[in-house]
């Protein structure tokens, strides 16, 4: 098999940030995705349905054309039900995403005591909203590699069992243990994987110098957790679909003395994904990972345009940072040469 053509991807975790640096990386995204669910980690975050339509519409005069971004609420400890419910009701927002407060980027909004929005929860339960969950506790007490398996313990689980019927995508997972728990899961659970967790582990960043282009959060794992998310993503099984988290930061704010976390893949994304199945010998499972299993858990229809990858026979080459205006952003390198190509 050397062309694929596929209903057009949509991109379920996406990064577009705002101002010259929207307008520097929004079309990376813009040019191979028709949809995608666009984080809400300003500065200020998004916390309300009218901030959203207008970050929206600064997106959209940036990418023109088709490119349909699908918007998300940032959950704070004081965010309103009513506003939330009333958003997704005007077709303003797809999701709403809970960072839990000082877990990444922009997250100091973030929520510290979850029964303060138990009402929150309840309201998107009974509408449909789907949680998007920022899967890390910060406690200090807990080592950095072990931050994802205690949020499945002490906050997603109880909190799923405590508000039953909510719909929650665990976003960007980084371990077994997160394949795990999903799997064993119903359908109203579901899981992003991305595109870099699915190519380094842990040795990749800190081995041979540290390498601040692959540092992002939830840090990648060691190889066996990285082994479990490419199992879960070449598997076929619905719950597991792409959200690419790409993330760009300029290039000084990564290399820097405290690095910001993130990985920009947007650039190149789809020729390493259709690299990686394709070593994985699961060509015919990319579909279902990057066009069908996002739209089936958010009840949304696949695309109907098409996206054609190219098999060729000296690498596809594309640009070692991207320049904006907010200065430059390195595009993830992963390491290996990509032979399929986005016509
Ligand atoms: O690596 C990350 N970068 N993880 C996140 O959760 C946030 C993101 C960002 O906004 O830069
Ligand atoms: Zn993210």
């Amino acid at each position: 098999m050397d062309r694929l053509t596929l209903p057009r991807p949509d991109d379920w975790h996406l990064h577009l940030r705002d101002g010259a640096m929207l307008e520097g990386i929004a079309g990376e995204s813009a040019r191979h995705f028709s949809r995608a669910i666009i984080m809400p980690n300003l500065v200020p975050p998004v916390v309300t349905g009218a901030q959203a339509r207008a970050y929206r519409e600064r997106i959209m005069a940036v990418t023109g054309g088709d490119f349909i971004p699908l918007m998300t609420l940032y959950l704070t400890e004081t965010t309103d039900p009513a506003e939330v419910r009333a958003a997704y009701e005007d077709g303003i927002i797809t999701a709403v995403k809970l960072y839990p407060a000082g877990a990444t980027t922009n997250s100091a909004s973030g929520v510290r005591d979850l029964s303060k929005v138990r009402g929150v929860l309840e309201v998107m339960a009974e509408a449909g909203i789907p949680l998007l969950t920022h899967g890390e506790v910060t406690d200090p007490d807990v080592d950095i590699f072990d931050r994802e398996a205690a949020f499945i313990e002490r906050v997603l689980d109880p909190m799923r069992r405590t508000t039953p019927g909510l719909r929650v995508v665990m976003e960007h997972i980084t371990t077994s243990d997160a394949v795990a728990y999903v799997e064993t899961a119903p359908t109203d659970l579901g899981a992003t994987i991305t595109t870099h967790h699915l190519v380094i582990n842990r040795n990749n960043i800190l081995v041979g110098g540290i390498k601040p282009h692959y540092y992002c959060l939830p840090v990648a794992k060691r190889e066996t957790h990285r082994k479990a998310l490419l199992r879960a993503a070449i598997s076929g099984d619905p719950r597991f679909f792409l959200g690419t988290d790409s993330a760009p930061h300029p290039d000084s704010d990564k290399e820097s003395a405290c690095g910001c976390a993130g990985c920009f893949t947007a650039t190149n994304t789809l020729s390493i994904l259709a690299q990686v199945f394709e070593d994985a010998g699961a060509l015919d499972r990319l579909e279902g990972f990057i066009s069908r299993h996002g739209p089936a858990f958010y009840g949304l229809p696949v695309n109907t345009g098409t996206l054609t990858l190219q098999k060729t026979d000296t690498p596809v080459t594309y640009p070692a940072r991207i320049s904006t205006g907010a200065g430059p952003v390195t595009v993830f390198d992963p390491g290996f040469p990509l032979y399929w190509r986005v016509m």
